[in-house]
């Protein structure tokens, strides 16, 4: 009991320096800034404290997570917006020097807002200006800035995408973002800037799948550019549970990671309400690197069930189909993959991946669907589940430092209105575990 008493002390007045520390050292902090940036480039225009009028509004720019834009959520006590190189290493050295806690955020899609939220003291170090991509057609490579913003979901930033691993739609064909890197500029902890070369190819394994910010800022990414045909196919086709899916879904698991690799097929389980109550419908959305003229006999021999017709394949241009995985309309404008204030609208999610080794037998495809139907009140459950296979096979597990050998990652996304359905959450962990 003493010791508890203590403990419970010790705590109290380890809280209490804390927080008082927190007081001077954020104006030692501040006050350190300028002396370690470019002078041509004023590091005084990219700083807001909550004093300055427009700092609620840079914070909320890039938060894409609702459960995480309320007024309880901890605010930081500055937000650098790096507008220089100089900027970056003065906020390390600064923060390191006075032990102000940074959190660096790019495009702010962090599943858990930990690009912009912290249980101690912080600062952003937000990397959003930050963000050229310099395109080099005769070498095929590209410098991206970690603010630049990316396809699929076009408000993901290349800081946080790229170094947590990066999967998206072409992964059977050429890996992940990171299988594509070959060079990144990072400040170290030192405030140095490091490129390949100079970090040492450890640091550079950990950057790629690692995550950055347990490491450094990554500054940018060079990376090789890849291949696609002129034309390609997309389609999105639905089964409900009535409509068989869950026979289709059994063959999709045995095709979906064996298949060609030019073909990706994603499969998105969701509820969906029908005739007054609610099933489980399942979409499979696919990309394929050729012509709807050989996805179609392909798609007849390997994955016959799905019963995939001309008229449910498009051919398009490869960036045309940033827009349709995004889900918009035919015919939308390829300028809104610029628009960088497109997911400012309220949107609750709450994420979580695991990978499934295995096929998943009748009966556990049934329990999902059971358990996903069960979820009370207006919950929107949706999986995707992402195949892997082909090129993915093909690079050594140890290569990067993302896990990546397996056969299907499967991501559950839950839509909320509201943070207290957490508890339906709950009910499906027993298969996320
Ligand atoms: C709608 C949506 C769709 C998605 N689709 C895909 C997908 O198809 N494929 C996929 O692989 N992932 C996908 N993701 C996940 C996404 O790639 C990750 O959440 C990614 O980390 C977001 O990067 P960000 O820069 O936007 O996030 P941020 O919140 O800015 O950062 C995420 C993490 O990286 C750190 N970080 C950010 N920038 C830097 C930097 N410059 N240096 C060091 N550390 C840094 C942050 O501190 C934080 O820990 C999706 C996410 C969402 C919300
Ligand atoms: C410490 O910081 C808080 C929040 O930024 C502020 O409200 C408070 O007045 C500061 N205290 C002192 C002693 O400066
Ligand atoms: C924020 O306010 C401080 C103090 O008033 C000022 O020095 C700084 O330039 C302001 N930041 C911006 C970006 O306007
Ligand atoms: C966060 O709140 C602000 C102010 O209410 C709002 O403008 C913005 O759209 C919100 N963003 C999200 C993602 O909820
Ligand atoms: C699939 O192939 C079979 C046998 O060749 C053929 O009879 C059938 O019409 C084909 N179906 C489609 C959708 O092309
Ligand atoms: C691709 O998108 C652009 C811009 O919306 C549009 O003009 C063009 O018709 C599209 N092409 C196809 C084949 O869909
Ligand atoms: C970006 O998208 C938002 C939301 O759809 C829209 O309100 C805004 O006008 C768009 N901005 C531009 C520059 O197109």
């Amino acid at each position: 009991m003493k010791s508890l008493l203590f403990s419970f002390l010790f705590l109290f007045l380890f809280f209490l320096s804390h927080i008082s520390a927190s007081n001077s050292s954020i104006d030692t902090f501040l006050e350190c800034l300028p002396s370690h940036s470019n002078p041509s480039h004023p590091i005084s225009n990219s700083i807001y404290t909550p004093t300055n009028s427009s700092f609620l509004s840079v914070l909320q720019n890039y938060i894409r997570d609702s459960r995480f834009n309320t007024s309880t959520t901890p605010k930081p006590l500055a937000i650098v917006t790096a507008l220089d190189v100089s900027h970056v290493q003065a906020t390390v050295i600064c923060a390191k020097t006075n032990g102000v806690k940074i959190r660096i955020r790019s495009g702010g899609h962090d599943f858990e807002g930990l690009s912009y939220i912290s249980n101690v003291p912080f600062v952003i170090l937000d990397m959003f200006n930050l963000r050229s991509i310099d395109v080099d057609i005769p070498s095929e490579t590209a410098f991206i800035q970690a603010g630049a913003t990316l396809g699929v979901c076009f408000t993901v930033g290349a800081g946080g995408h790229f170094s947590g691993g990066g999967y998206g739609n072409m992964l059977r064909q050429y890996g992940l973002s990171i299988d594509n890197i070959i060079d990144a500029e990072v400040i170290d902890a030192n405030g140095r800037l490091l490129n390949r070369e100079s970090m040492g190819e450890d640091l550079f394994w950990a950057i790629r799948g690692g995550g950055g910010a347990s490491f450094g800022v990554i500054l940018s990414w060079k990376i090789n550019l890849v291949r696609v045909p002129e034309i390609v196919t997309v389609f999105n086709v639905q089964r409900t549970l009535a409509q068989g899916a869950t026979d289709v879904v059994i063959q999709w698991q045995q095709v979906a990671s064996t298949v060609d690799r030019k073909l990706f097929i994603r499969v998105q389980p969701e509820t969906i309400q029908q005739g007054g109550s609610k099933t489980v419908q399942v979409t499979f959305i696919a990309l394929y690197l050729g012509r709807a003229s050989s996805l179609i006999p392909l798609m007849n021999k390997s994955f016959p069930l799905l019963g995939l017709q001309a008229q449910d394949c498009t051919e398009m241009p490869w960036i045309n189909t940033t827009l349709f995985w995004n889900g918009n309309p035919t015919g939308t404008p390829l300028e809104v993959l610029l628009n960088r204030t497109s997911s400012r609208r309220p949107y609750y999610g709450k994420h979580k991946s695991d990978y499934v080794k295995t096929p998943i037998p009748r009966a556990g495809l049934e329990t999902i669907w059971k358990k996903m139907i069960e979820v009370q009140l207006d919950n929107i459950v949706r999986m995707q589940w992402n195949p892997y296979g082909g090129r993915m096979s093909e690079i050594p597990e140890d290569a990067t430092a993302f896990p990546q050998t397996l056969l299907i990652l499967i991501s559950f996304i839950l839509k909320y209105e509201l943070i207290e359905l957490f508890i339906s959450y709950q009910t499906l962990r027993f298969f996320l575990t």
